[in-house]
């Protein structure tokens, strides 16, 4: 059953990643959401993985954009992002991108980042923001590769210990037509 009404024509569904394998990003749907917490739990430690309840109310809200990455047919990714409005502008905030350790370094990850963001400008924002332990070395360098910049740093903000950047991304409106 589907869920996301956020599906945006024109969006590659499928994409030949750098070793030919072909990678498939959808949006989220209801039945995804036990897969999807699998791939959290292993992802993240626990206390910073999300709890069941939390991911399910965020993937139903209407203001988030999720899309699951299948390879193989089947899901090793996803992304979750909510669109907040801030002084009548709307902003992307990235919620997590999580990829399984065996699918990473293939370019699922920008993927699933792509097809968030133009999501986002197709809702009429040009920024996302999101934050990330300062001990996520990789997560700070993919961030980097895709535009985001360090913009301040937030103590003590996973489990009241690791410090979090928060960062984000800025591109220019799409020329209306
Ligand atoms: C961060 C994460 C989503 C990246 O996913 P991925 O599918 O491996 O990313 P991609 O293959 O699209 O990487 C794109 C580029 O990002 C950079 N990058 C990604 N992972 C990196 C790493 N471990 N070390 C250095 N650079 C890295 C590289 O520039 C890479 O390009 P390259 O492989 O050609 O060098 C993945 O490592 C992950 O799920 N980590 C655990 C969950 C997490 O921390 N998520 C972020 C939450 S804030």
């Amino acid at each position: 059953m589907q869920r996301s009404q956020d599906w945006i024509p024109g969006i590659p569904y499928v994409s030949a990643l750098e070793n030919a394998e072909i990678c498939t990003v959808r949006p989220e749907q209801l039945d995804d959401l036990d897969r999807l917490c699998e791939i959290d739990a292993v992802c993240f430690p626990a206390g910073i993985a999300y709890p069941r309840e939390y991911l399910s109310s965020l993937l139903s809200s209407p203001t988030s954009i999720a899309r699951v990455a299948v390879l193989d047919e089947t899901i090793v990714g996803f992304a979750v992002l909510e669109v907040r409005e801030r002084a009548l502008k709307k902003v992307g905030e990235l919620v997590t991108i999580d990829v399984l350790a065996e699918a990473r370094r293939k370019g699922v990850g920008q993927l699933l980042h792509a097809s968030v963001e133009r999501a986002v400008s197709h809702r009429g924002g040009n920024k996302i923001r999101l934050q990330v332990s300062v001990e996520n070395e990789a997560a700070i360098r993919f961030y980097k590769q895709l535009g985001y910049r360090t913009r301040g740093r937030i103590p003590r903000y996973y489990l009241n210990t690791i410090d979090a950047w928060w960062m984000e991304k800025k591109w220019k409106d799409e020329p209306k037509s």
